[in-house]
């Protein structure tokens, strides 16, 4: 029995990149019998960028009902909000007394973010001895996450081996990364990465005609509609067919070569596509969206499982530090 562990930050809307490149893959593993899935929404991680309440409640729900609507089995497996559980935090601040500084200050997602964001908090510094906290604290095995944060995992296992070192046994689990070199970097409307910093994602929960909006504005070059068009250099062919089945990939790659088939008609067919595809995800997404108390209570009773493991963990390590008598 596995124990796969993911967490996703609070800091936006999930958009189309977020659900392809992490939350379909992460629910597939969670289907296999043999994995037990522990998937949480980081809220105390986007404290480190986002500081509006209002808006981190708000995308709080918007992620849960994004696991719910892709059909993330919370009944089977342990689904909660990081906030909820005061273990994470508490942990954190004793993994921090056992994380070297240069660690931290060499870390390339600090570096990186501290030369983009104007706020560079201490919070954004020790952001990855919290993420080691949320690890650890679930005896967790296989952590799916993207490229970017590998090192963050090399530094949680490396921060474990220095705490069960001076445990003198393995109280800590060391977990591994999943890092799935197929998925690929789902592409924004601007060609980019997509990504909520960017402005450039598509947020497939969105009212239609604000879903039509957002397609209309994918980026294409200024050949005329009758004029053939090379489909790998797309943007909107590239999303169609990260989305379409090989039949109707290779359809829409003929009318691109053949000409008298213009952008607007390929965007107007993403959109077409969008809705149909995801009907039914969006349907569950607005149902939880707007009965919040029931998002609410499959939280809440996600949480109380998610603390009785943490309790155990936090425990065993209360007493290695001389907390507990
Ligand atoms: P963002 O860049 O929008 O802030 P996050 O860094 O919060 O996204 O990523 C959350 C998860 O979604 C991560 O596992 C990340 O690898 C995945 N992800 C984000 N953007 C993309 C993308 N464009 N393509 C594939 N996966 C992505
Ligand atoms: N840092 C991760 C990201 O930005 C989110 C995260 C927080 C996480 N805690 C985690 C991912 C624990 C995996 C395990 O994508």
């Amino acid at each position: 029995m596995a124990r796969i562990l993911t967490g996703i930050q609070s800091s936006g809307r999930p958009h189309l990149g977020n659900i392809l490149g992490a939350i379909i893959p992460a629910i597939e593993l969670s289907k296999n019998p043999k994995n037990e899935s522990f998937f949480f929404i980081a809220d105390l991680h986007s404290l480190t960028t986002l500081k509006s309440g209002t808006e981190r409640a708000e995308f709080v729900r918007a992620i849960a009902a994004t696991w719910l609507a892709f059909g993330f089995d919370h009944n089977k497996n342990v689904f909660w909000r990081q906030s909820r559980i005061q273990e994470h935090a508490e942990l954190a601040w004793y993994l921090n007394c056992f994380t070297p500084f240069p660690m931290l200050a060499n870390a390339t997602s600090f570096k990186e973010k501290s030369e983009k964001l104007a706020d560079v908090n201490a919070g954004l510094f020790t952001y990855p001895v919290l993420q080691a906290a949320d690890i650890l604290l679930y005896d967790a095995n296989i952590i799916p996450v993207g490229k970017d944060q590998k090192q963050h995992l090399e530094m949680t296992k490396d921060i474990a081996s220095r705490f069960n070192q001076l445990a003198g046994k393995e109280i800590l689990v060391l977990p591994e990364p999943k890092i799935d070199e197929r998925i690929m970097t789902i592409p924004g409307i601007d060609g980019q990465k997509m990504s909520k910093s960017y402005h450039n994602y598509i947020d497939i929960f969105l009212l239609e005609s604000d879903l039509k909006k957002v397609t209309k504005k994918i980026l294409s070059d200024s050949k005329g509609l009758e004029e053939p068009k090379d489909p790998d250099n797309d943007i909107t062919f590239k999303m169609y067919s990260l989305l379409a089945t090989d039949d109707e990939i290779a359809a829409m790659r003929s009318k691109y070569v053949a000409g008298g088939y213009g952008y607007g008609h390929a965007k107007q067919a993403l959109y077409e596509y969008i809705l149909e595809k995801f009907a039914e995800p969006r349907r569950i997404f607005n149902y939880y969206m707007e009965n919040t108390a029931e998002l609410e209570s499959i939280l809440t009773s996600g949480e109380s499982k998610a603390r009785a493991i943490a309790q155990h963990t936090i425990s065993k390590v209360r007493d290695v530090l001389g907390f507990s008598s």
